[in-house]
């Protein structure tokens, strides 16, 4: 799962609306899977770019030792995307938060896109507040498909697993099929999804995509299509991966410091301090405002060294001392996460989970079971005194 940069592209501040997510692009090729991602952070570019050893579109950047390839937008000026994909019809099959940002983008491009979503569905009701126009633009989903040559499935992954019996028929030899998570392609024996054996498969996804054994380059054009998908939905740098370290590092990030791991944390260090007589508003200030508010942008702009750098030498050594405490703790549990993830436990969960009828109801009741914890509704008052606080 990878945070929108405020300087991100397009693409990214579109999907940013609806979910915190970057884009990036990817390609499936069958023997030696190249793939590429969205390098969205302006900041990260910069300071690469004393390793930068080519001058404009691909180029070899040195991170942190590592030699990575990454491929830039400017070897695609619109007029040759417009030009490379002048016979093709973008069918964007689903219209979450990716459907709308990528489909925007590419149509901003002056790509031939349409959308295809079920009738009268909350997605189509969306895609024509976007001005998607049924009949020109805006199709039901089969018909979508029978009138694309690039088959963008963003619909939700379980989503994908449950459409395929009916989808996989439609997509023909010729036609390019394109996914934004390598979610359906590497857990196969789970998703039941296999794509025919005669169409390119492309990955434009958050990070990557890579070698499956079910993918196929039938045309020898398919990471070069993926690049200018990549540029036509709006992704300015994409680096090689493969679809199995895409899927594995999101499923693994997101269940880990991104969302999971610090939910885990926050509770642990605020109960700690709840239990011994500290007040709601000191517990969360501790926890949760200092870090998201002052500690962590600075981070992010700058590295964990400056921040240490930054501190008193009081917080500083107790910072020292404890780090590799916590780090000795949570190895064995992040080495338990990554095993959950690749073995497919994960992804069973996610699809049984998300394929319920009952699936919204069931989400709501747990993000109440949040909302009403402590630590939250104190927060709700916490930032409520901010100065620049606006109503939620
Ligand atoms: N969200 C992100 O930030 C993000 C980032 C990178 C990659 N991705 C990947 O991009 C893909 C799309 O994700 P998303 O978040 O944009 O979409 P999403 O919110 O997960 O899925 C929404 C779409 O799926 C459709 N849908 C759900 N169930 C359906 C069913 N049974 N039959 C037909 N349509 C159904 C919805 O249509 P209705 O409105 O009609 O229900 C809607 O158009 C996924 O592979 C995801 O992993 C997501």
């Amino acid at each position: 799962m990878s945070f929108a940069a405020r300087s991100a592209t397009q693409a990214l501040r579109a999907a940013s609306r609806r979910a915190p997510r970057a884009l990036s692009v990817a390609s499936l090729k069958p023997a030696q899977a190249a793939s590429y991602s969205l390098f969205a952070h302006a900041a990260a570019a910069k300071s690469s770019r004393s390793a930068v050893q080519g001058t404009r579109g691909v180029k070899t950047l040195n991170f942190a030792g590592t030699e990575e390839v990454v491929y830039e937008r400017s070897d695609w000026p619109l007029a040759k995307l417009q030009d490379y994909f002048k016979n093709d019809t973008l069918a964007l099959i689903g219209y979450g938060s990716q459907g709308h940002g990528q489909g925007l983008n590419a149509r901003d491009n002056g790509l031939n896109v349409i959308v295809g979503v079920r009738k009268d569905g909350e997605s189509w009701r969306q895609a024509m507040e976007d001005g998607w126009v049924p009949g020109e633009t805006l199709f039901p989903i089969e018909e979508a498909i029978k009138k694309g040559t690039i088959i963008m499935n963003l619909l939700s992954d379980a989503a994908q697993s449950q459409t395929w019996p009916t989808i996989a028929p439609l997509i023909t030899k010729g036609k390019t099929l394109y996914f934004s998570h390598g979610f359906s392609i590497v857990y196969k024996e789970d998703t039941k999804v296999i794509p025919p054996p005669d169409v390119d498969v492309i990955l434009v996804a958050p990070k990557g995509s890579g070698r499956t054994p079910s993918s196929k380059d039938v045309t020898g054009k398919a990471k070069e299509k993926a690049i200018a998908l990549g540029v036509g939905i709006g992704s300015g740098y994409m680096y090689d991966t493969t679809f199995e370290k895409e899927v594995y590092s999101d499923l693994y990030g997101e269940r880990g410091v991104l969302m999971g791991a610090i939910q885990g944390l926050f509770l642990a260090q605020y109960q700690v301090l709840r239990k011994n007589g500290h007040t709601p508003s000191e517990a969360f200030n501790e926890t949760v405002e200092e870090a998201t508010q002052s500690l962590y942008p600075l981070v992010g702009q700058y590295g964990m060294d400056y921040m240490y750098n930054a501190c008193s030498t009081t917080a500083r050594r107790g910072a020292l001392d404890w780090a590799p405490v916590f780090e000795k703790a949570n190895v064995p549990i992040f080495e338990q996460l990554y095993e959950s993830v690749r073995n497919g436990t994960e992804t069973r969960k996610s699809l049984e989970f998300n394929g319920r009828s009952t699936y919204r109801e069931d989400l709501a009741r747990e993000l109440k079971e949040i909302n009403d914890q402590e630590i939250w509704r104190a927060g709700k008052v916490v930032r409520s005194l901010r100065p620049d606080y606006k109503p939620e």
